[in-house]
């Protein structure tokens, strides 16, 4: 298939354009560079050695995104665009909603014109709020956000949904075809040590923190408390490999060949992994040094979550395939070549 991937430069994008290639697809991607940068395209193609179509552009910018959609006949689109920091959405809430929101509302207006209705869109696990039972199914309701950031991944949820169903009532016979993919929590890198997290000043996220720390750049990691309940006492998460990850938006386009409506999958792979236990495992699969001092707990997080990845096995015939072991390795590998990032 021909896919239009959105955020085609950023963390999860980039892996997934790989793994698109990879399968025998073709790819082209959009992305405003605010918090990528085009070098990843370089490094795609020198992994795939395929040239892959890049398009610097903002998603709301109508005219350039109309520039892309005529660019080339797509069958879907994978999106991706968006910003991510929980933290900054809080203090930034319109710009939030602006860029996840509108930037959306753009991009669908256009899919619509050019008659792309396939979408696959990245969601989270933060829609199901506070879990009320682990692991967490797709069937499990969706939940109160605590932020602006989670509160788009909802809502475009929702508006995505609301197409479907209009076209359902018009009797529309080919109505938006929609698949929702909650990722749980993405790491590592590509082997090649091309392709990583590349986060722009200091990282929020568990596993770049720690890479910062192992390669020098910040002193040391603050564990958000160990007086949870959970084994070590500190949070529980379902760490998934990005390569994983990547391949689960190719399986996916299965529920986009196969019939029209909307679909929810978990992308994770069932098993929760404490901060310490990534943190040990960092230091003994690497044999680099993480030095770490226990701190209050952070404002919003929960004790421990993970999914129940069954559905996209059963449906899709999908299910990770990497290990912790590969994700503090191949994370590391990452940082330890491009210190800076790229
Ligand atoms: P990322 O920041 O690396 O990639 C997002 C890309 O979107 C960036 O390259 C950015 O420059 C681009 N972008 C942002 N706004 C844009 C706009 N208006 N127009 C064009 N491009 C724009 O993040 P990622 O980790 O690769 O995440 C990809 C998607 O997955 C995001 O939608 C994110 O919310 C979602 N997601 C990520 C995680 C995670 O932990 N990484 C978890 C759940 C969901
Ligand atoms: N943590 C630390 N120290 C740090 C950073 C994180 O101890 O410096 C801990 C957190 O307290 C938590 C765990 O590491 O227990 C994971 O934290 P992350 O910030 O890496 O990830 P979260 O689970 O908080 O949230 C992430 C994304 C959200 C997304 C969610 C989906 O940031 O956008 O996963 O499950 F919604």
């Amino acid at each position: 298939m021909n896919i239009l991937v959105t955020g085609g430069t950023g963390f999860i994008g980039s892996h997934t354009v790989v793994e698109l290639i990879n399968a025998g697809h073709t790819a082209t991607a959009v992305d405003n560079l605010v918090n990528s940068s085009e070098e990843a395209i370089s490094r795609i193609e020198k992994i795939t050695g395929k040239k892959v179509p890049f398009f610097k552009a903002d998603l709301r910018d109508r005219d350039a995104m109309k520039k892309v959609m005529e660019s080339s006949r797509f069958d879907c689109c994978m999106h991706f665009a968006g910003l991510k920091a929980v933290g900054e959405s809080v203090v930034k809430p319109l710009e939030y909603y602006d860029n996840n929101l509108n930037g959306t509302l753009v991009l669908l207006e256009m899919l619509r014109e050019y008659d792309v209705k396939s979408i696959i869109f990245s969601s989270s696990a933060t829609v199901y709020g506070t879990p009320q039972f682990i692991p967490i199914t797709e069937e499990h309701p969706k939940g109160e956000c605590s932020n602006p950031y989670g509160k788009t991944k909802s809502m475009i949820e929702d508006i995505l949904v609301d197409l479907n169903t209009a076209d359902l009532k018009n009797g529309n016979e080919k109505p938006w075809n929609i698949v929702l993919l909650r990722y749980f929590n993405p790491i590592g890198a590509h082997s090649s040590g091309l392709l990583g997290e590349n986060p722009s000043g200091i990282p929020n996220n568990l596993m770049p923190y720690i890479t910062q720390v192992a390669v020098g750049k910040l002193h040391h990691l603050s564990v958000y408390g160990n007086d949870y309940e959970t084994h070590d006492g500190t949070g529980v998460r379902d760490y998934i490999h990005v390569v994983d990850l990547a391949k689960g938006h190719v399986k996916a386009l299965k529920a986009i060949e196969e019939n029209w409506g909307v679909k929810v999958y978990n992308l994770g792979t069932g098993k929760g992994y404490s901060v310490l236990d990534i943190v040990n495992s960092f230091i003994s699969e690497n044999g680099v040094d993480v030095p770490y001092v226990i701190c209050d707990r952070r404002p919003g997080d929960l004790a421990e979550y993970y999914s129940d990845p069954g559905k996209a096995e059963k449906e899709l015939g999908w299910k990770a395939e990497l290990d912790i072991k590969d994700m503090v390795r191949d994370s590391w590998n990452f940082q330890k070549n491009n210190p800076n990032g790229f």
